[in-house]
């Protein structure tokens, strides 16, 4: 060949080079190495392919529509929170019987810090490990709240203002046993010891026997040391908003017939109940999962007068801890097939963002001595509400209301009781800065004073001497008086025979 020849052909290779590495550049895929499409075009030595498709996945996370068992969803977990890490923080609250974590993924503007004033809430999900739709839904809440978080004004505002902690599997063992497609029966409900942690809780009403498990005692440390204002704790078999309380004192009628078991916050509750069950694509409808069995007027239900259990979470985060808990049943087929997810996800959705934002409901504030110091642990009520709640480290205090006129009733060790009448709205919560002052004088003067005693503060004074006598885990029990009175009703209905 002439030499002119080899110009031109060393010109034209030259020339396909370079085109086919800038059109790779471009599309951010490496030079002229077809075999290892996922190396990106910035320096690589020394990086693992493993690493390599990280950093390419990691751009945009992805879930598909399929159930994620324990490894792939800790491993989206993982991504997510490394990604996403101005509004994502992942800790485990603990270890499954099997030595599986018990992940938390809090999803918030601030992922590391609470806020003070602002409230904590939380969904659990995957508690019976055969009901696997929540687990699922769990991971797509996840990725919907921080993908939508600089476009949705809704979601922006909730991540802003809430710190949202979900735990996608409460009982991740008992999901790696079930199967899907299996829609009743009770392989993979239980811990791997067989225990069910929705009967496994302390219980109000009646004592509980069953050896508490590794899982509900992860929980119950979990809901002692954050103060959730709301959860929502999601189940499947069903398709109600069911709310407490699932156990009832009435242990001779009960077993003949499911009479409701309410709390002394029952509006508040069905309201809860009826944001989660009115904004869902279906549940309002109130349809029952079997022929012949009742309907659900508006897809809600108390839980007693449904089917009444000892041991339910719902009842112990209320009574223990203050803690607003209603339990979803998201669908009936307890693991249906994955198909079916999206359906559930577009079910669902609106559901789960609103219902969390029905924490920012009611009533908060802080409650201080006079020289403006918070007090940490003051017990408070609503007056005619007596299942009770505490001020935080920070004093601060939350309670969902529905719009009226209420008094708070407050006592703290070493201050002076405090009755604060205030007024709830439908819009904002009503903001109540509450002052403690010492308690210089001793209960006889109080005593000898007539004018100190009328009808509202009796029971206050009744109440204090008794949480002395009564304590849970050590802790003063503001909940005592309600134990009693109900005790005293009971007490005063005849029993035949
Ligand atoms: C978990 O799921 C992944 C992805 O579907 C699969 O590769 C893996 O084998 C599964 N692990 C177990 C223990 O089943
Ligand atoms: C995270 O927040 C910091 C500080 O607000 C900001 O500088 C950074 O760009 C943010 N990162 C992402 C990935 O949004
Ligand atoms: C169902 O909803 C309607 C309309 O909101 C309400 O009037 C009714 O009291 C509700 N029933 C129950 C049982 O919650
Ligand atoms: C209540 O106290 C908090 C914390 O000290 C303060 O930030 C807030 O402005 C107070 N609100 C009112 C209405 O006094």
């Amino acid at each position: 060949m002439k030499t002119g020849t080899w110009y031109v052909c060393g010109f034209v290779v030259a020339f396909i080079y370079f085109y086919v590495y800038a059109v790779n550049y471009v599309r951010g895929e490496p030079a002229l190495s077809g075999y290892n499409p996922g190396v990106p075009p910035w320096p690589t030595s020394g990086q693992e392919p493993r690493a390599q498709s990280r950093i390419q996945q990691a751009i945009h996370p992805k879930l598909s529509w399929q159930y994620h068992n324990y490894t792939s969803m800790t491993t989206f977990l993982r991504h997510v929170s490394t990604i996403y890490s101005n509004l994502t923080a992942l800790y485990s609250i603990g270890q499954s019987v099997q030595g599986r974590e018990l992940w938390v993924m809090v999803v918030s503007r601030s992922p590391y810090e609470h806020m003070i004033g602002k409230p904590n809430v939380k969904y659990v999900a995957n508690m019976h490990g055969n009901e696997a739709v929540g687990r699922e839904l769990m991971l797509h809440f996840i990725l919907d709240l921080v993908q939508n978080y600089e476009t949705d004004y809704y979601v922006r505002w909730l991540l802003d203002n809430t710190r949202i902690h979900i735990m996608p599997s409460m009982n991740p063992d008992g999901f790696e046993v079930a199967s899907e497609g299996t829609c009743q029966g009770g392989q993979g409900r239980y811990n791997s010891r067989g225990f069910d942690l929705n009967r496994n809780f302390p219980d109000y009403f009646k004592q509980n026997n069953k050896r508490s498990q590794p899982e509900t005692e992860a929980v119950k440390e979990w809901i002692g040391k954050i103060q959730f204002v709301l959860s929502g704790n999601i189940h499947g078999g069903a398709m109600v908003a069911s709310y407490p309380f699932d156990n009832t004192p009435n242990s001779i009628f009960s077993s003949v017939v499911s009479a409701p078991s309410l709390t002394p916050d029952d509006d508040v509750f069905k309201h809860l109940a009826a944001t989660y069950s009115l904004n869902h694509g279906r549940m309002y409808l109130g349809e029952p999962c079997k022929v012949g069995a009742p309907k659900f007027e508006n897809g809600t239900t108390n839980g007693a007068a449904w089917y009444p259990l000892t041991g339910a979470m719902q009842d112990y985060n209320y009574i223990w801890h203050g803690c607003m808990e209603i339990t979803l049943e998201l669908s009936c087929c307890k693991y249906p097939p994955a198909a079916e997810l999206t359906k559930f996800w577009e079910d669902n959705r609106i559901s789960l963002l609103q219902f969390v934002g029905e924490a920012h409901k009611g009533v908060k504030g802080f409650v201080k001595d006079d020289s403006g110091i918070s007090i940490e642990g003051a017990s408070m009520k609503v007056k005619g509400r007596d299942v009770g709640f505490q001020t935080t480290k920070e004093g601060e205090f939350w309670r969902i209301l529905l719009p009226g006129i209420y008094t708070m009733e407050v006592f703290a060790e070493g201050f002076q009781p405090r009755e604060v009448q205030f007024a709830v709205i439908e819009q904002n919560p009503t903001l109540l800065n509450i002052t403690l002052y010492g308690d210089n004088t001793n209960r006889v003067d109080l005593q000898v004073q007539p004018s100190n005693i009328d009808e509202e503060e009796q029971p206050l004074e009744e109440e204090e001497e008794e949480d002395q006598g009564s304590t849970i885990f050590g802790l003063p029990n503001p909940l005592t008086s309600i134990q009693n009175s109900m005790r005293s009703i009971l007490n005063k209905i005849p029993v035949f025979g």
